[in-house]
């Protein structure tokens, strides 16, 4: 199969899973980088602007608003979608471009307020799927309710075996509304270089070196990582620079990232499947008392949510979980995970999102990708672990 074929492939599977059309779908080597190209063409159409977005997300997420010179708003988030739920008409000013909606951990629920309040300002409303690859915002007659979708094929993202790849999905009711923004970041897309030789070595290498890196003892692993990083052998999940609200030019993907993607998608069904039949189960069988369940939508997330009363009580049961060998993640925690080195590069001010950060620090998110048989271990460990006041 040749590159072109096998990114038509792709967009045709992207397409059929998800009842769109796949000459409406661009691929990327990284998410983050394909929403720096809508960013961009977004301040080179429109000038200076704000776009209204959340905390509670990857520093991967803010960076591709700040080097296209766009200046980010967090909204303070509600506990019950880890998102932004509270639209404020007092969040918008003139200078107001997008907003953006991110489904975190793939809960989704009804979103049709945000496409109210996007048509009411007059703002793009930009789609965070990285979490759930394919699934969509939809309004009650199933119509998709954002202008431009991002979607992740890398770490830690729904598909376990990709590594790397992102896909923008372009509304083509974009192209009648924003003509000229459809048609630039459709151009930039399809325009974006292939990853260089170095590049395509370490994603090559990638998995191999992850695997290695996971057998050797804790300290060892950090820092034997950090090394592989600095000298250019590893392609970190997030880059000591990106901390710095910077990113890699954006690039494409090549022929071997497609083809990961190409055998990770043909099994999307049975991942999605095996995700819904963990939330239900975590869903039915917690219990315990010292949390809440945070997720009520019958959705195969990325991970489960549980809230717990304090940071303390979250930490504990972290440290079993860990210490009894799982794989547990604190998404996002710190927020704009994992923290910028400059709150103020950022424009971050936590005094202004006290919900996220109080809830940053509560969260756990359990493993939706276990056989059944691992996901009631760790709901015993975590029942039977007894509340302390
Ligand atoms: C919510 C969110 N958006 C976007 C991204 C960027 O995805 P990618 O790693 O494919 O660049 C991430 C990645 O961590 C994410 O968590």
């Amino acid at each position: 199969m040749t590159y072109e074929e096998s990114c038509e492939k792709i967009r045709q599977i992207l397409a059929k899973n998800s009842n769109t059309n796949p000459e409406d779908w661009f691929l990327c080597m990284k998410a983050r980088f394909g929403m720096a190209v809508v960013f961009n063409a977004l301040r080179d159409i429109k000038g200076d602007g704000k776009v209204l977005t959340t905390p509670y997300t990857c520093i991967t997420a803010i960076n591709p608003i700040l080097i296209s010179g766009l200046t980010p708003v967090y909204q303070d988030i509600t506990p019950e979608f880890l998102s932004t739920y509270k639209l404020k008409d007092t969040d918008v000013d003139k200078k107001t471009l997008a907003i953006v909606m991110q489904h975190t951990l793939g809960m989704i629920g009804d979103k049709t307020r945000f496409r109210k309040f996007a048509d009411k300002h007059n703002l793009i409303l930009i789609e965070d799927s990285s979490h759930c690859v394919t699934r969509f915002a939809r309004d009650e007659k199933d119509k998709i309710l954002a202008d431009i979708s991002i979607h992740s094929f890398g770490v830690e993202k729904v598909l376990v075996g990709s590594k790397f790849g992102g896909a923008i999905y372009l509304n083509p009711e974009l192209k009648e509304r924003e003509p000229d923004l459809y048609e630039l970041i459709a151009k930039r897309m399809n325009r974006l270089k292939k990853p260089g030789k170095i590049t395509a070595l370490r994603v090559r290498t990638y998995r191999y070196n992850n695997a290695l890196l996971q057998r050797l003892p804790a300290r060892m692993r950090n820092g034997l990582r950090g090394a592989e990083i600095k000298a250019g052998l590893l392609e970190p999940a997030v880059y000591p620079f990106e901390q710095d609200a910077q990113q890699d030019e954006p690039l494409s993907t090549n022929t071997y990232i497609n083809k990961r993607i190409i055998s990770q998608l043909e099994t999307l069904k049975p991942n999605y499947i095996r995700r819904h039949a963990n939330v239900d189960l975590y869903r039915n069988r917690l219990k315990s008392s010292h949390f809440k369940l945070i997720s009520k939508l019958q959705e195969p997330l990325l991970a489960f949510p549980i809230l717990f009363e304090n940071a303390e009580k979250a930490q504990k049961a972290y440290e079993m979980l860990t210490s009894s060998g799982y794989f547990i993640r604190r998404w996002y925690y710190p927020l704009i995970y994992p923290g910028p080195n400059k709150a103020k590069l950022y424009r971050y001010d936590p005094k202004k999102t006290p919900i996220a950060e109080k809830t940053a620090k509560c969260v756990l998110c359990l493993p939706t990708d276990l056989p059944i048989i691992q996901t009631n271990q760790i709901i015993r460990l975590i029942n039977d672990q007894k509340s302390e006041k």
